[in-house]
């Protein structure tokens, strides 16, 4: 469950240790020639492939993903654009999955955060890039979480994925409010009229937002058995219906004598935003997602609602973000509530 196993050395790992350092060398040679733009945590944000992306983990991550990665069919990846509610379904994936092997009353996500159940791919492997062959210990279902857009997966992607969207005004203020938490004391603060012309442009953590939301779209209409597609609002409005829906297309599906028994409903109150954000774990621990990235789990549970955005936005930074929405999102049958 730990999301950093332990590293020992065989021939095999090293064999995959040389395959490695050429990823990193190919990292290093790319990096200096990438273009650049503000960052919102980290000073730069460089242009690799389309997306937006932290020059360290997130650059590095996607191209070991991309070179070295093997998923399995019975891999279960979560894929989000950032604050889009990963932090909610991976609790709700993992204790769907996993409902015959805990109880509630000493459930592992009591006293462990949703992070540390269902590790992050992109960091995962960027913190072990000496060796793939950890996560090949892990046992199937292997929930793994990932912000790397559809489109730039390896085509070889044969396992399920979830993804999970929300409505980009509530999006871009969530990240900014996180984004400013972790920014290093020494950056200036960036303020929020900086960061809305920054996420118009498409400059933020594997942006554009617009295009990370289309990619998985689009996939999912093309594959619904291979991916399902659900908004925040829906999740907010109707927990029990899509925490059903997550059950079969795990293939986990709630019997009617759980369903009976309110399995469901207990899923959603274990994950609930009152009840994660209270436990002692999410008040007080961090977690360490790579060398360079420690976040305290409180920043992942801000206020959880729908239509906070516009609490901090003008009406016409409101009115050109549904405009560009509406434009981007045209004629794809994808649209958002407010
Ligand atoms: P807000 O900043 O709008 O409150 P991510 O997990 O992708 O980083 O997204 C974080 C957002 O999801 C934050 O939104 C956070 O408060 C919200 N969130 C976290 N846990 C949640 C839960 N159990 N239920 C609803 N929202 C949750």
């Amino acid at each position: 469950m730990a999301a950093f196993l332990p590293i020992s050395h065989t021939d095999n790992e090293q064999k995959c240790s040389n395959l490695m350092e050429k990823t990193s060398e190919r990292y290093k040679e790319t990096l200096p020639k990438l273009p650049k733009a503000k960052g919102w945590m980290t000073q730069h944000l460089v242009h690799y492939q389309g997306v937006w992306l932290t020059p360290k983990a997130a650059l590095k991550g996607l191209m070991l993903i991309q070179d070295h990665f093997s998923p399995r069919p019975t891999d279960i990846l979560l894929a989000t654009f950032p604050k889009s509610g990963t932090t909610w379904l991976k609790a709700l994936i993992f204790s769907t999955v996993n409902r015959s092997r805990y109880s509630f009353s000493g459930h592992p996500l009591l006293t462990t955060g949703p992070h540390d159940c269902f590790p992050f791919l992109d960091a995962y492997v960027y913190e072990n890039d000496r060796c793939f062959h950890h996560l090949d210990r892990l046992p199937p279902p292997r929930l793994l979480s990932t912000h790397i857009p559809f489109t730039l997966l390896p085509t070889s992607m044969s396992c399920r994925f979830v993804y999970i969207c929300r409505d980009p005004k509530d999006v871009l203020v969530s990240k900014w409010l996180f984004m400013n938490k972790l920014r290093p004391k020494q950056l200036p603060p960036i303020s929020l009229e900086e960061a809305f012309e920054l996420f118009c442009q498409g400059i933020s953590h594997y942006g554009p937002y617009w295009d990370h939301v289309l990619g998985y779209w689009k996939a999912s209409l093309e594959n619904p058995e291979k991916i399902l597609f659900l908004k925040y609002e829906d999740l907010k409005k109707e927990p029990c219906a899509v925490v059903k829906r997550l059950g079969e297309f795990t293939g986990h599906p709630f019997s009617l004598e759980e369903e009976r028994r309110g399995v469901v409903q207990e899923i959603v109150k274990l994950c609930s935003f009152e009840n994660l954000s209270n436990l002692e774990v999410n008040k007080t621990s961090v977690q360490k997602f790579s060398r360079d990235i420690v976040v305290d789990n409180r920043h992942f549970f801000r206020k959880g609602e729908v239509g906070d955005g516009k609490n901090y936005l003008t009406a016409e930074m409101m009115e050109r973000l549904n405009a560009i929405t509406a434009e981007k999102l045209h004629d794809s049958g994808l649209v958002f509530g407010y």
